[in-house]
């Protein structure tokens, strides 16, 4: 079983604290969403797998942090300034503003506005989503040497750092770069909770490789992604690849292949049941050459006048120089976690006929992995008990002392928030010095010496 739909995990969120609508005693911002306790320990598992596998499990990923700002020349020989922008249409009967490739058609081919279902639209206008700011105490609003963007995405801080990575870790291709961080878009239609924001965040990797080799590397990258979204807990069921149509491909993209989750179980028409999760894209030499000095156009002149590098590469093997060819496996966050919650919601009826909610998390991604539980706390010996086995516990992994309610509520929350294990300390415990550990998935229950306990847990989570 998975969530039905995602309005299931706002309220899951807001409930235990996964996440909150940003500035919300202010009446929120559009489509801001920001993590609460638990929401900001489930995104760190993700970034922590992420990172983990690409950077610690290789041996040919590299990792940086660059800057959310960068030189405007960045976006300019990139191509953002021109052409990363979505066209924009008004409807003139209820001035909704949206983006015209999301609307359906009509049968005579006229957009349909999805707010009112009227086909009077003006004309599309492209409308550029990168964040503009000023740099400098005394700039003024519109002064164009001040200009400058919030990135869009995280690639380009790892291209326009090619040369710096290769030069001081001496790689040699096949080899990537790995970051992980903030981008920005001012979305014209955001929405559906986390899936679409303004600001988000992103794993990106660049790996760069013989251009022969291009082809192959990317089937590699789309093949390990799949491994990697299985492995975090989302199951095949819900996941579907789609092969972006020549018409779809970025101005740099060579192929790129999207795999789309279940977003939208409830949605009649299966095929809009799924929407993209990341891309995985070959950008061809496209980038490393825009950002070099060297390249020229077809009369002669330097594409790029501006950058003091030449980002090609030399390989000693077979004396080439050339730009090497960049496979991009790009996944956001947010959305990551969305599939997550999504992929991990369960019902379960207890015995009384009441329905509980699991979520079924993977221990690896769980936000708390044990909850120590005193099932008396009138007694200050199991209170004692109780929290001495939470610090013991805390240094291994995230465990929580939880006190403030009957037994069955206190299990039922942990149950809502994932945890995999709650250990309970009853009076026997004082007698015998072992606890009951419950497990969240079949709520069945081992006593455990309390000597055994962190290695017990420890085994469990890692199965
Ligand atoms: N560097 C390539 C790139 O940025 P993209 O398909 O535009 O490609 C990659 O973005 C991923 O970032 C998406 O698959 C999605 O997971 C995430 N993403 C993009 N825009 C987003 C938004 N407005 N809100 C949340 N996540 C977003």
């Amino acid at each position: 079983m998975s969530a039905p739909n995602i309005e299931t995990i706002v309220s899951l969120s807001k409930r235990r604290g996964f996440v909150y609508r940003a500035s919300d005693i202010y009446g929120g911002l559009g489509s801001s969403w920001d993590y609460g306790p638990l929401g900001v320990e489930l995104a760190n598992n993700i970034k922590k797998a992420w990172w983990n596998w690409v950077v610690y499990e290789r041996d040919d990923i590299e990792g940086v942090d660059s800057s959310i700002i960068l030189n405007r020349n960045v976006w300019k020989y990139s191509g953002h300034e021109t052409t990363f922008s979505d066209p924009l249409v008004d409807c003139r009967e209820c001035k909704a503003r949206l983006r015209q490739d999301k609307l359906d058609t009509d049968a005579e081919g006229k957009f349909i506005c999805s707010n009112c279902g009227s086909t009077n639209l003006t004309d599309p206008r492209p409308f550029n989503l990168m964040f503009r700011t000023t740099i400098g105490a005394v700039s003024a609003d519109d002064d164009p040497a001040a200009l400058a963007y919030l990135r869009p995405e995280t690639a380009q801080g790892i291209f326009v750092n090619f040369k710096n990575v290769l030069d001081t870790s001496r790689r040699k291709l096949p080899f990537g770069i790995a970051q992980i961080g903030k981008a920005f878009r001012n979305e014209v239609t955001p929405g559906n909770f986390i899936f679409r924001t303004r600001e988000f965040e992103q794993m990106e990797i660049e790996y760069f490789v013989k251009p022969d080799e291009a082809a192959s590397a990317h089937q590699h990258w789309i093949d390990g992604f799949h491994g990697w979204i299985n492995s975090i807990g989302i199951s095949d069921v819900n996941l579907k690849d789609y092969e972006q149509t020549k018409e779809e491909l970025a101005h740099y993209s060579e192929r790129t292949v999207d795999i789309l989750y279940r977003f939208f179980p409830e949605r009649g028409d299966e095929e809009k049941q799924f929407d993209e999760l990341m891309g995985i894209a070959n950008r061809t030499d496209y980038d490393l050459r825009v950002h070099s000095k060297k390249p020229e156009d077809a009369e002669g002149k330097r594409i790029n006048p501006d950058s003091t590098e030449d980002l090609s590469y030399f390989d000693s093997a077979t004396n080439e120089r050339f730009y090497p060819y960049i496979i991009e496996p790009s996944i956001g966050v947010n959305r990551t976690l969305l599939a997550v919650m999504m992929d991990a919601y369960t019902e379960k009826t207890n015995e009384k006929g009441e329905t509980r909610v699991i979520l079924k998390l993977r221990p690896e991604m769980a936000p708390i992995k044990a909850a120590v539980l005193p099932l008396a706390k009138n007694k200050p010996e199991i209170v004692e008990m109780a929290k001495r086995l939470k610090k013991d516990l805390q240094p291994s992994m995230r465990a929580v002392y939880d006190d403030t309610g009957g037994i069955g509520k206190l299990y039922a929350r942990q149950d809502e928030i994932g945890t995999p294990f709650c250990v309970t300390v009853d009076h026997e415990s004082l007698e015998d010095n072992a606890v009951t550990v419950r497990n969240r998935d079949t709520w069945e229950q081992e006593r455990v010496s309390v000597d055994q306990l962190k290695e017990y847990l420890v085994g469990k989570l890692a199965t």
